[in-house]
């Protein structure tokens, strides 16, 4: 299934092996693999200029950071240091590639792809989500500074016909199988005249009612003694939301806030309403702002959390962190 775990303390081109993987991914080149396995042996998250092999961010998740990595500049590799063993890395790889199928199934485009874990003695295993990399200026949030309003609202009519796809997807496979999204306009790239999503190394997916993705993987980057507050206070919420067509729309509409773009948000209700399944409430934009506000408050919070953790990590403890957070990068 996976396209191949290296061990990197013992790189010898000879003995790795690379099975091919069996669906939607090609094999990643070999000397492309030994650019992520030297990138990340070499890696130093407090200090990105102080490692090895140079890279540039491309973008933060909540659990992954993006980078372009030198020599690598065709892809976009999503590194995620989240797991204790090999097998965990690989059951999530699992996950993913269903997750992707799926997603491609119910009409969705998305990248080529490939993933690589990697281990490294003493550190997380680290799985490596890896993209073809696309051009920033064609993400839907970037298209709507630089497109005229109607153009804008071409796009986000656009992303919601995406999105639907998925929820009609959901009837045809219910009860088996129920797959959710995050609609936010950054997971949307304009290629031609289609829409590729990008966002898929978060895979979010029940089978027969029973969720797929570990939650307690999103809480390994919030400081231990803290997980069960997260988790009580709004981890359920969060994941449950991107099930709900209604709810992937609301976080749509504030995604507008966020991207400064407020002014377009009664037309994209407009549009919004017009796709939404007969039996929910239409959205109206006092509702919007409301929930852009929660929404703000959770994600602060959680960022908050994790900085404060990187704190004690890294001067009380003395220890390596793993994670790169936004808004303290050296370059
Ligand atoms: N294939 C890609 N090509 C170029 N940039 C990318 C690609 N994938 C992700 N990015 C950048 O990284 C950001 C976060 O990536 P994403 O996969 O959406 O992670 P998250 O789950 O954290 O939202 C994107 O909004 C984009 O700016
Ligand atoms: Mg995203």
């Amino acid at each position: 299934m996976l396209i191949g775990t290296l061990n990197i303390e013992n790189i010898n081109p000879v003995k790795q092996i690379v099975k091919k993987c069996k669906r939607f991914s090609s094999s990643l080149e070999h000397s492309h693999q030994h650019i992520i396995i030297e990138f990340e042996k070499g890696l130093n998250p407090a200090d990105l200029d102080a490692s090895k092999v140079e890279a540039q961010i491309l973008g933060y998740g909540e659990i992954s950071t993006v980078f372009q990595i030198d020599g690598l500049e065709l892809l976009a590799c999503k590194r995620m240091p989240l797991f204790e063993k090999k097998s965990d890395a690989e059951a999530y790889e699992r996950n993913y590639r269903l997750y992707c199928r799926h997603l491609s199934d119910a009409g969705i485009t998305i990248p080529n792809d490939y993933t690589l874990v990697v281990e490294n003695q003493g550190r997380p295993v680290t799985l490596y989500i890896i993209q073809d990399q696309l051009q920033a200026s064609n993400f839907a949030h970037k298209l709507i500074h630089t497109e005229s309003d109607k153009e804008s609202e071409s796009i986000i009519r656009s992303v919601v016909i995406e999105i639907k796809k998925i929820w009609d997807y959901n009837r045809q496979k219910s009860p088996d199988l129920e797959l959710a999204l995050d609609g936010q306009l950054s997971n949307w790239v304009k290629s031609g005249n289609q829409f590729i999503y990008i966002d898929t190394s978060t895979p979010l997916f029940k089978i027969k009612g029973i969720e797929q993705l570990d939650p307690e993987l999103f809480l390994k980057s919030a400081p231990s003694f803290l997980r069960w507050l997260i988790r009580w206070l709004f981890l359920q919420d969060v994941m449950d939301r991107y099930y709900n067509l209604r709810q992937v729309f609301l976080d749509l509409a504030g995604n507008l806030y966020k991207e400064n773009k407020p002014e377009l948000i009664p037309a994209a209700l407009k549009i919004i309403n017009d796709n939404l399944d007969e039996n929910d409430e239409p959205i109206i934009e006092k509702e919007v702002t409301k929930y852009y506000k929660e929404d703000k408050l959770i994600w602060a919070l959680f960022l908050a959390l994790r900085r404060f953790d990187r704190l004690l990590k890294t001067t009380l403890f003395r220890q390596r962190y793993e994670y790169i957070l936004p808004g303290n990068i050296k370059r």
